[in-house]
């Protein structure tokens, strides 16, 4: 399986994704809040780059059946209900509710990956999920971290590597890799132990511990807690059908 990983989506071309399984990765937070939203019974997450666009589509579907949510620099963005943080997203808060959701990183991918065959959110959380159904799906894979301002960033690609760890590991995948794939999975297999201290380490964890998310850093760094399979349908990430 031809593996390729990018480190930034601004890298990646939309015409080299036909066919392929991409996996849409930013463990701080939108990937973490995504899989927490469909895990507390959210029927859908619906992703926008701005946050104009969001609120165009709360207005269509009316306030009863919506939620919109999303953050900039971190925080709740003025008149929205929910802002960005994975335990913003209880069953009381978002069961039965569509969420629409604008982030200033991770939500940006969607669009981009739209030509894909199949088309997963990937955090720490569900990573063996989500390496279970790369390795069913038997396409070839690409693997968008969402970074940070268009840079690279620490907890997205040690992700990636995780995940790709598993396909070899778990999964006994032949895989052929470009070489940032390579520099994630050697980025967490020297990680592996201390990955919750990466991550809070990095500059995105360090960031929103002085806004006091600290707690989403800890929780986003668990692996396996919320073991849900996210897949974008017809523009809307729900949970699959089969799982
Ligand atoms: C993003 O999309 O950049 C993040 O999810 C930001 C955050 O809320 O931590």
């Amino acid at each position: 399986m031809r593996t390729d990983l990018f480190l930034i989506p601004g890298s990646v071309d939309k015409k080299n994704l036909t066919g392929k399984t991409v996996v849409l990765i930013d463990v701080l937070r939108a990937s973490t809040t995504i899989c927490q939203a469909l895990h507390s019974g959210a029927r859908a997450v619906i992703p926008f780059e701005e946050p104009g666009e969001a609120a165009e589509m709360r207005a269509k579907l009316g306030q009863g059946d919506a939620l919109l949510a999303g953050e900039r620099e971190g925080i709740k963005i003025d008149n929205f209900d929910l802002g960005n943080s994975p335990r913003e997203f209880t069953p009381q808060s978002v069961a039965g509710k569509t969420v629409i959701l604008t982030t200033s990183n991770g939500t940006r991918a969607y669009n981009k990956a739209k030509p894909a065959a199949l088309i997963l959110t990937g955090a720490i959380v569900n990573i063996s999920k989500v390496a279970a159904r790369v390795a069913r799906a038997g396409n070839d894979l690409v693997i968008m971290c969402a970074g940070r301002e268009g840079q690279f960033s620490i907890e997205d690609s040690i992700c990636g590597g995780m995940l790709i760890d598993k396909l070899y590991t778990e999964h006994k995948l032949e895989m052929e890799l470009n070489d940032a794939a390579s520099l994630a999975l050697l980025l967490y297999r020297s990680n592996r132990k201390a990955i919750k201290e990466t991550i809070a380490q990095g500059e995105h964890g360090r960031y929103l511990q002085r806004i006091n998310f600290g707690e989403d850093v800890l929780l986003a760094g668990e692996a396996d807690s919320i073991p849900v399979l996210p897949v974008l349908r017809d523009s809307r990430i729900i949970i699959e059908e089969s799982e």
